[in-house]
């Protein structure tokens, strides 16, 4: 094929793909990163749109995540049990200060990296809902708790009574400990009833540790479909965990806290009892929340909004009803197939830096457009991102830094 022939070839299928919109667009420069960064910095945010974005990026929808907020902080205002957030799903100080501005009454952690990151911002009352384990973590966490006596941590193993109980004695402290139950989840949890009334008298007898209550996360009862079959799960899951907190009572022992429940489970936590809510997804909403069934009996749960998405651009466009984005697991980690405002789009063969969009007869996607994607998994899409570009409409209001994600704790 000669040289001519190519940039014709070119030539044709550009103009086919790209709208003169698109086209005109050019006569404008975007904003480079470096510009943007520049600007985030003076927190500047006027003229800085989706198109100067550097894709793919995270969106916050800014008025659907207050919504969210407000939702659960009124819902555990009026039902009477306590909010302790957990931020595994946003790993952002911003946003957990804006959760306990709404009421709630500290943050859950799953890293010893995003205790020291909440507490180091000046969140009270952070709890470790993971045990720590090996010397890095438990020295890390009684460290933590002697800089800030109001962080707790939980534990499921005598061992770690043991071996927490010894560091804080070495620092001359007391560390809140609650007992991690067993609620359904394999990954971790003591043994209810007898065993766990047993490890609360262990953490209680100790000189150097704080019984602070009981842990149980269902996992499994939170993404349950339909209500009852949720509501259901959760009795079986979490109601050994209340009976265990109710024993602990009968035995003497002061149980300050009964935590554990999730977004799935936040209307039915309070009945089976559960004092605190460690409800974290509701701020954003995935894919894997979206059709587990409302309370109403309506399929689609849609008790909190979606409000997080995935900003991707096409890069591709050689096949009808098909395009090429530029996110694929790199970007997201779980392949996701909910596109925002296209749910006739299927999302097919996701590679590590592309995914494939396709559809039967909806309007075509052009070369160069915007996409949004929403998450199938928040914890960890929102890994892989430095920033929340926040946005009110086509606006952007705010920037929140991503300060909790794995890759920037490895410190
Ligand atoms: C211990 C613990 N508590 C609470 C949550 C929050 O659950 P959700 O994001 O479904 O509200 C999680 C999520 O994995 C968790 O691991």
């Amino acid at each position: 094929m000669t040289k001519h022939a190519i940039s014709r070839r070119v030539m044709l299928a550009s103009s086919f793909a790209a709208p003169a919109l698109l086209r005109a667009s050019f006569t404008k420069k975007p904003f480079f990163y470096s510009e943007i960064e520049a600007k985030i910095a003076r927190r500047d945010f006027r003229g800085i749109t989706k198109e100067d974005l550097p894709t793919p990026c995270l969106i916050v929808d800014k008025p659907l995540f207050e919504q969210n907020l407000k939702r659960m902080a009124g819902h555990c205002k009026s039902t009477g049990i306590d909010l302790r957030a957990h931020c595994k799903i946003h790993k952002s100080v911003d946003i957990a200060k804006r959760q306990v501005a709404l009421g709630s009454v500290g943050i859950c952690c799953a890293t010893i990296a995003e205790c020291e990151l909440m507490s180091g911002a000046g969140i009270k009352n952070v709890l470790y809902t993971v045990q720590p384990a090996g010397k890095n973590k438990i020295w890390r966490a009684v460290t933590l708790a002697a800089k800030d006596p109001t962080f707790m941590v939980v534990a499921d193993d005598p061992l770690t009574v043991d071996w927490v109980d010894e560091a804080a004695a070495a620092l001359k402290i007391r560390v809140t400990m609650l007992v991690d139950l067993f609620s359904g989840l394999t990954r971790a949890g003591h043994p209810t009833g007898t065993p766990g009334l047993e490890l609360a008298k262990k953490i209680d007898s100790k000189k150097h540790l704080k019984f602070g209550g009981v842990m149980g996360y269902s996992g499994y009862a939170s993404h349950t479909k339909g209500f009852e079959e949720r509501r259901q799960r959760s009795i079986m899951d979490v109601g050994p965990v209340v009976e265990t907190a109710n024993l602990c009572k009968k035995a003497g022992l002061n149980v300050p806290l009964i935590t554990g429940g999730s977004t799935g489970t936040y209307n039915i936590d309070k009945e089976i009892g559960l004092t605190e809510l460690q409800a974290g997804s509701y701020v954003f909403m995935d894919t894997g929340y979206m059709y587990i069934g409302s309370k109403n009996g309506d399929k689609r749960y849609d008790d909190f909004q979606t409000s997080l998405t995935v900003l991707t651009t096409v890069v591709s466009k050689n096949h009808p009803h098909q395009v090429t984005i530029d996110a694929g697991n790199k970007a997201m980690l779980r392949p996701t197939d909910q596109v925002k405002d296209r749910p006739d789009i299927i999302v097919e063969n996701q590679g590590a830096e592309y995914g494939i969009l396709k559809w039967k007869d909806g309007e075509e996607l052009k070369l160069g457009q915007k996409v949004e994607l929403y998450c199938s998994n928040l914890d960890m899409s929102t890994n892989v991102y430095d920033r929340y570009f926040v946005f009110e409409g086509e606006r952007l209001v705010d920037v929140w830094p991503i300060m909790g994600r794995a890759g920037a704790l490895q410190r």
